[in-house]
C-alpha cells in the first residue's frame, strides 16, 4: 500500500518513524500512530539556540525548517536557521554541523569557516556521506562532504537572486530563495523547490547539468490539474516528497490548496489531493481527489509502510 501523507509541518521519515519539525516555536518529534510521542529534540515554546554537546531534549532552536535521516550512522539533520545541527539518534547528543556564525562564506575550505543564510531543506547521500542544503537566503545549494569536513557550492550565484542557466552548469544558474530538496533513489537527481520562481528544478549531480522540471518560471498561478510538467503554472512550490518506488514526485501547492504529483516517468503533472482555490476541510475517508486541504505545507511519502505517522506542534518528538 502506498501513502501519501500531508502534514501542516515539515516531516521526513527513517523506516517507521516519523519525525516532525514544529516550526513555532520549535523542538523534533518521533511519532507514530501507535506509539506515544517522544519529544527527540527541543523544548516546548523555547526559541533560543542552546544545547550543543549536550542531550538534544534539553537543547532548543531558533528555527526549525527541513530536517533528513541518515539511516547508516542513525543521525537527524536539521536545518535551524543558518545552523546545521546534528543529532546523534544513539546518544541523543546535539551539536551544530556547520554555519554558527549568519552570512556567506566558505566554499571549498573547512566546515569551521563556513556562513550559510536562513536554511530551509536538506537532503543526504548516505553512501557517500554528503549534505546537501539549500541556504535559501543566499540562493544557492551548498553540498557538505561530512566526512572529509568539507563545504562547496553546488547551484546558484551566491546573494543573487533571479531565474536561469537550464541547460548549462548549475554553479552558474540563478535561483530564488530554493528550499525543499528530494534526491532520488540512485542519489544523483536532486530536485529543488525554487520557490520564488514557482518551479522545481532538477540538477544532475554527476553533470552538474541543472533543468527546468515542472512549472513555468516565475508565473504563479493555477492553469489546469494536469498536463505536460513544463506547460503547467505553480501558485505556490511548498515541500517535494519522493516516491522512489514509483518515481513520483510529489509537490505541495499551498496556494492552490492542491497536493500534486510529477511522474517522472512521463512529466506528466498530476493532481493528487484537494480542489484548486478551494480551501475546505473534508471528506476524509473518501477519494483523495474529493478531498479539501486548508492551507497544505508538507508532504511526505511511505511508498513501501502501511503505517500512518501523525504530527502535533511545537516539538520534534
Ligand atoms: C522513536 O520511537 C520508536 C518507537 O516508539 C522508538 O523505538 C525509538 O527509540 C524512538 N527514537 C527516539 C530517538 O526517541
Ligand atoms: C540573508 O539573506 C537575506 C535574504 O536573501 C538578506 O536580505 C540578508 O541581507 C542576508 N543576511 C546576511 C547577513 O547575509
Ligand atoms: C541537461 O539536462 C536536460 C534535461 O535532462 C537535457 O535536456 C539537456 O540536454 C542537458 N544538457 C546538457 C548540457 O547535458
Ligand atoms: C488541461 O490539460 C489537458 C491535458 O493536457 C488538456 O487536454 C486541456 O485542454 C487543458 N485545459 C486547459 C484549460 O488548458
Ligand atoms: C498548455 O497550456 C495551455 C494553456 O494553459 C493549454 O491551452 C494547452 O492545451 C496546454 N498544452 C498541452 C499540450 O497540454
Amino acid at each position: 500500500m502506498r501513502l501519501v501523507w500531508l502534514f501542516t509541518a515539515l516531516l521526513c521519515f527513517l523506516s517507521n518513524i516519523g519525525f516532525v519539525l514544529n516550526q513555532t516555536p520549535t523542538p523534533v518529534a518521533n511519532v507514530t500512530l501507535n506509539n506515544p510521542i517522544t519529544t527527540v529534540a527541543g523544548i516546548y515554546s523555547q526559541t533560543t539556540f542552546s544545547g550543543d554537546n549536550g542531550p538534544a531534549t534539553s537543547a532548543s532552536f531558533t528555527s526549525l525548517q527541513g530536517c533528513t535521516i541518515d539511516y547508516i550512522r542513525n543521525i537527524l539533520y536539521v536545518c535551524d536557521d543558518h545552523r546545521i545541527r546534528a543529532i546523534n539518534m544513539n546518544t541523543n547528543t546535539i551539536t551544530t554541523l556547520l554555519g554558527s556564525t549568519i552570512g556567506y562564506a566558505g566554499d571549498g575550505g573547512q566546515l569551521s569557516n563556513a556562513r550559510l543564510n536562513a536554511t530551509v531543506g536538506l537532503a543526504i547521500n548516505p553512501y557517500l556521506n554528503l549534505l546537501y542544503i539549500a541556504d535559501t537566503g543566499n540562493h544557492v545549494i551548498r553540498v557538505v562532504d561530512i566526512g572529509a569536513g568539507r563545504i562547496d557550492l553546488l547551484a546558484g550565484t551566491p546573494h543573487t537572486r533571479g531565474y536561469g542557466g537550464d541547460g548549462g552548469s548549475a554553479s552558474t544558474a540563478l535561483l530564488n530563495a530554493p528550499s525543499s530538496l528530494q534526491l532520488d533513489v540512485a542519489n544523483n537527481i536532486l530536485y529543488v523547490s525554487d520557490y520564488n520562481n514557482y518551479v522545481i528544478r532538477k540538477i544532475q549531480i554527476n553533470s552538474r547539468n541543472i533543468s527546468l522540471l515542472a512549472g513555468i518560471p516565475t508565473v504563479s498561478g493555477y492553469n489546469n490539474d494536469s498536463g505536460p510538467a513544463t506547460n503547467i503554472t505553480i501558485k505556490s512550490i511548498n515541500q517535494l516528497g519522493f516516491d522512489m518506488i514509483n518515481n513520483q514526485l510529489y509537490f505541495v501547492d499551498g496556494s492552490s490548496y492542491l497536493l500534486r504529483k510529477v511522474d517522472l516517468n512521463t512529466n506528466i503533472v498530476y493532481r493528487v489531493g484537494g480542489n484548486a482555490g478551494q480551501a475546505g476541510d473534508g471528506n476524509d475517508g473518501g477519494p483523495a481527489l474529493s478531498s479539501y486541504f486548508r492551507g497544505p505545507i508538507g508532504v511526505a511519502v511511505f511508498p513501501q509502510y502501511s503505517s500512518v505517522y501523525h504530527i502535533c506542534w511545537y516539538q520534534i518528538q
